[in-house]
């Protein structure tokens, strides 16, 4: 008989169609929240495949409900901090992600906010929707430059190099600061120079995030590493919520100590810190990183291909852990 697996939320049409004929498929159609936990330890049960999202805790307690037959867990993100991947490891179940799809996509949206904080396009649009009087002024809604300042990209994986491309034709100087540094003819190459993390903060008008989600990397942006900053740059976090402080920031952003801010993740997601809700120099969008049509595809897809592979005995394409193949 066919394997069954279970898929945690409706993926693309294009995605959910490549299943057909492969698999058993257990969709959860809820409501648009994630799975309920309760829900999805019980229908983990006696699964062959997971297909989960970034919503999905998948830990020792859900292996054990899913049980011996489980053979993969293919995640629809490039982020993998909501997988115990050693636990996985142990157990022999194959852990993927879609790293690559994505990237050029999350690199425009971390642009998207990085353009919308130093133009005030929030504040702005705020203005017209409330139908505020306003006429042209020469002081009017000032915001800064970006051609001849610096960019200071924290994590230059896959999507930290498509932030910095992009960062080239704006007319901009890179520094980055990550714990694996490029060789130099790799950092020549892609015009960036490396940066101690306390210089990186203090020498850029832009700080965009793109590290992984890890214990080390939580709270990275604190309240030490906002002063730290000029008091004219601008915070964006495409990445995962928790890396920034986000009562910091919004003590930052309220007495000036950085000029504005740009999220598309958030500590405790889906909430926001109320704080940050009544400022108008920050940014807030509802984790877009990836979501355009031709990215959700690929990643639908991806995602896939994995688990079917995985579920076939064969060597899923964008494997985390080889040492689960034994
Ligand atoms: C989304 O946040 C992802 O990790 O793909
Ligand atoms: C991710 O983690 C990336 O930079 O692709």
């Amino acid at each position: 008989s066919e394997p069954s697996v279970l898929v945690t939320r409706t993926l693309v049409e294009e995605a959910m169609r490549a299943l057909d004929g492969h698999c058993e498929v257990d969709l959860y159609e809820g409501p648009p929240e994630a799975i309920p936990r309760e829900y999805l330890l019980r229908r983990a049960a006696g699964k062959q495949g997971l297909l989960t999202i970034l919503t999905e805790k998948v830990d020792a307690e859900l292996l054990d409900a899913a049980g011996p037959e489980l053979k993969i867990v293919a995640n629809h993100a490039v982020g993998f901090d909501n997988i115990d991947v050693p636990e996985c490891t142990k157990r022999g179940v194959l852990v993927t992600n879609t790293p690559d799809v994505l990237t050029e996509a999350t690199a425009d949206l971390a642009w998207t906010l990085i353009l919308a904080c130093v133009r005030r396009l929030g504040e702005g649009e705020r203005l017209m929707r409330a139908r505020t009087p306003w006429i042209w002024g020469p002081t009017m809604m000032m915001g800064h430059d970006l051609h001849g300042k610096t960019l200071g990209v924290v994590g230059c994986g896959r999507i930290g190099r498509a932030v910095v491309r992009r960062a080239h034709g704006f007319g901009m100087r890179v520094i980055y600061n990550d714990a694996i540094r490029l060789d130099a003819d790799a950092e020549s190459e892609l015009g960036v120079e490396w940066r101690e993390w306390g210089d990186l903060l203090g020498e850029s008008d832009v700080v965009s995030v793109h590290a992984p989600l890890t214990p080390q990397t939580r709270h990275l942006i604190n309240a030490d590493a906002l002063r730290a900053m000029k008091r004219s740059a601008v915070l964006v976090n495409t990445a995962r919520g928790p890396m920034v402080d986000e009562q910091a920031l919004a003590d930052a952003l309220r007495s000036g100590e950085i000029f504005a801010a740009g999220l598309d993740v958030y500590e405790r997601e889906p909430q926001v810190t109320e704080a940050l809700l009544d400022l108008d120099n920050v940014t807030l969008l509802p984790h877009l990183g990836s979501a355009t049509i031709e990215t959700r595809t690929a990643m639908g897809l991806l995602a896939v291909e994995n688990l079917l592979a995985g579920l076939n005995g064969e060597r899923p394409r964008t494997l985390l852990n080889p040492a689960a193949l034994g």
